[in-house]
């Protein structure tokens, strides 16, 4: 069962056998300006879906449920948006999925489905390539050939500089370090590639996202987790390696405003602004709790870059992109979200 028993029950129907659509009961709008979010069921595809709920528009969700973290976790966030009118989800894999349909009628695709996360990435490359490249490949043919598309946004991440020289900038070469970091650099070359006449194309370059429903195998989260829980807060490194951390609210707005912006065929850098070392974060982090963590500390993790900063200019200058969040105050959201759902040690 999807959804609560006070809520409005969504309508179930099938794309086809394998791929079941539901479609909240909300009144339609036939007007509305019909987007296609990949990744729905995510952090920040989630997030992006509500914002765009928000303006009035109708949001087509797809999401594969895949098992990079408890899928209980994706399926919430899915329950949560069919109470919203105007959602409609299609459960499964944009490697398989009937595009040319779920296309149908959808003006701007947010391409935000992927398999994320660094270390893994070392082990199940036949993975990652699946849900990042071959996704992307299969998606952004059929969005040249759907009539109404007219732009693709992909969520790109910062792992594609590698261990460039700060800060990152989109005119320097690119250098990933890791599977991950390549998969996602071929993606986006994929959609830059598909840019032209029939369709427009953006890539976006997240710099690692935090805010409240961050992805459980986060580090931000992880630590904050087991600090509430009164564990000890493991990190591999030494804690100087540091992170141009971005608020959720502050990436949607820009995934937002790169839809109509005049950005087609470009990669852009979206970085929080907030530079810090997770030592820095860990000062925050005992400061909100208001009491000493118990730090250990590992060996550096392969494929984890020291830093990132993001060169921002292009962001503020094509897409008007502004970070409202500072790092202590998103951290602070964060932690106070995680208290409204774990346990708290006494
Ligand atoms: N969170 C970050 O800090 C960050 C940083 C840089 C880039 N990104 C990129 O942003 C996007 C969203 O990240 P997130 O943190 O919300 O991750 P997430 O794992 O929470 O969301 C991704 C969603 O995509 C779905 N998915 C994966 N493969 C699929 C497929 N083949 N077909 C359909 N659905 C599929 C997953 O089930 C998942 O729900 C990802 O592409 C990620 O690489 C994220």
């Amino acid at each position: 069962m999807l959804i609560g028993a006070s809520a409005p029950r969504p309508i179930l129907t099938h794309m086809n056998d394998h791929h079941p659509t539901l479609r909240s009961n909300g009144p339609a709008t036939p007007t509305s300006r019909r987007y296609l979010v990949t990744g729905a069921a995510g952090f920040i595809g989630s997030a992006l879906a509500r914002r765009l709920l928000d303006e009035g528009a109708t949001v087509v969700g797809v999401d594969a449920y895949t098992t990079t973290y408890d899928v209980a976790e994706k399926r919430a966030r899915t329950t949560s948006l069919l109470r919203r009118p105007r959602y409609e989800h299609v459960e499964g894999d944009l490697v398989d999925l009937p595009l040319a349909e779920i296309l149908d009628g959808v003006e701007t695709v947010f391409h935000l489905a992927g398999r994320p996360g660094v270390r893994p990435s070392f082990e199940l490359e036949d993975l990652y390539r699946h849900d990042n490249v071959d996704a992307t490949r299969r998606l952004l043919d059929a969005a040249v050939a759907a009539p109404s598309v007219r732009r693709v946004v992909y969520a790109s991440s910062s792992s594609v500089y590698g261990d460039a020289p700060l800060p990152f900038r989109e005119t320097r070469p690119t250098a990933p370090i890791s599977p991950y970091g390549r998969t996602k650099l071929e993606a986006e070359e994929i959609c830059l590639a598909a840019n032209g006449p029939a369709l427009e194309t953006v890539a976006l370059r997240y710099f690692t996202v935090y805010g409240p429903g961050q992805r459980p195998d986060m580090g931000l989260r992880r630590f904050a987790e087991a600090a509430l829980a009164g564990q000890v807060v493991e990190l591999l490194g030494d804690g100087s390696q540091s992170r141009d951390f971005t608020y959720v609210d502050d990436i949607v707005d820009a995934t937002r405003s790169a839809a109509d912006a005049p950005a087609a065929g470009l990669a852009i850098n979206v970085g929080g602004g907030s530079r810090i070392t997770l030592l820095g974060a860990f000062d925050i982090l005992g400061e909100l709790l208001e009491r000493p963590l118990d730090l250990v500390f590992h060996p550096f993790a392969r494929g984890d870059v020291r830093h990132t900063a993001a060169d921002t200019s292009r962001a503020r200058e094509l897409l008007g992109f502004e970070p409202r969040v500072s790092f202590a105050e998103g951290y602070r959201r964060e932690v106070d979200w995680l208290r409204s759902r774990i346990p708290v040690a006494a």
